[in-house]
């Protein structure tokens, strides 16, 4: 299995001045973390990641790991990095999420492997929050700022959050991606294209935190439970 990284993004909800992927996480860049993981997965050969323009030196000379330009989206990236993928399996992951373990990476192809139906599994949790969907009141005059109110609530038994590592055959995966560009770039995970495409995508739970950094807060709560793992 290759193992894509996509680490391209611009980080502006971090807020931290530069690429989220390479803002220091205990010491070290993010990055370095799922790259850690990844490397020690047995299931994993090879590591690909697409990169903002200007950070490829950053992860130049590694082992095992080769570097793309990242695109305009993060189906851009990941389509950049696939490109380079020859192995039967692909693992799609966000170096947002460096909480990711080489077990989980193993397990997640072990299900794959072992279900020649499907096309794909995904890290994913079950959502503890009430989720509503949320409108705006047309009945708020237009010239005041907008009103939002709540349209339903949706049934949570059937809810789960999606996350990465990501799983796919890699056959699969490309063909998915191969839809109008305007579709693909407003996925915001694979297994939506994968789906959309007719794909059976299945679902495992990692059991273990594996929270996305987007906020500061969740930066502080990152570097603790990986200092936690190292004691
Ligand atoms: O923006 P968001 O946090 O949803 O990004 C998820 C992941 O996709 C991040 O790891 C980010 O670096 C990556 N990404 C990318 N190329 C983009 C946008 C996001 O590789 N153009």
């Amino acid at each position: 299995m290759t193992a894509v990284i996509a680490a391209a993004g611009s980080g502006e909800r971090l807020g931290a001045g530069g690429p989220k992927a390479f803002v220091p996480l205990g010491g070290r860049p993010m990055i370095a973390w799922s790259l850690d993981a990844c490397l020690a997965s047995g299931s994993v050969a090879g590591v690909v990641v697409a990169a903002p323009a200007g950070f490829d030196h950053e992860l130049g000379g590694m082992e095992r790991v080769e570097v793309v330009d990242g695109g305009a989206t993060r189906a851009a990236s990941v389509a950049n990095a696939l490109a380079r993928v020859a192995t039967e399996y692909v693992a799609v992951h966000d170096a947002a999420r460096p909480l990711v373990t080489a077990g989980l990476l193993d397990d997640l192809r072990a299900i794959l492997v072992g279900d020649p139906e499907a096309d794909g599994v995904i890290a994913a949790c079950p959502i503890a929050d009430t989720v509503k969907r949320v409108r705006v009141d047309l009945r708020v005059d237009s010239t005041q700022e907008s009103t939002r109110i709540i349209g339903d609530t949706l049934d949570r038994a059937e809810l789960w959050a999606a996350q990465t590592p990501q799983v796919f055959r890699t056959a699969a995966l490309r063909a998915a991606l191969e839809v109008d560009h305007a579709v693909r770039d407003a996925a915001t995970d694979e297994a939506m294209l994968v789906e959309a495409a007719g794909g059976r995508v299945l679902i495992h739970d990692p059991g273990v935190p594996n929270l996305k950094v987007t906020t500061p807060l969740d930066l502080r709560v990152a570097e603790l439970l990986l200092a936690e793992r190292r004691l």
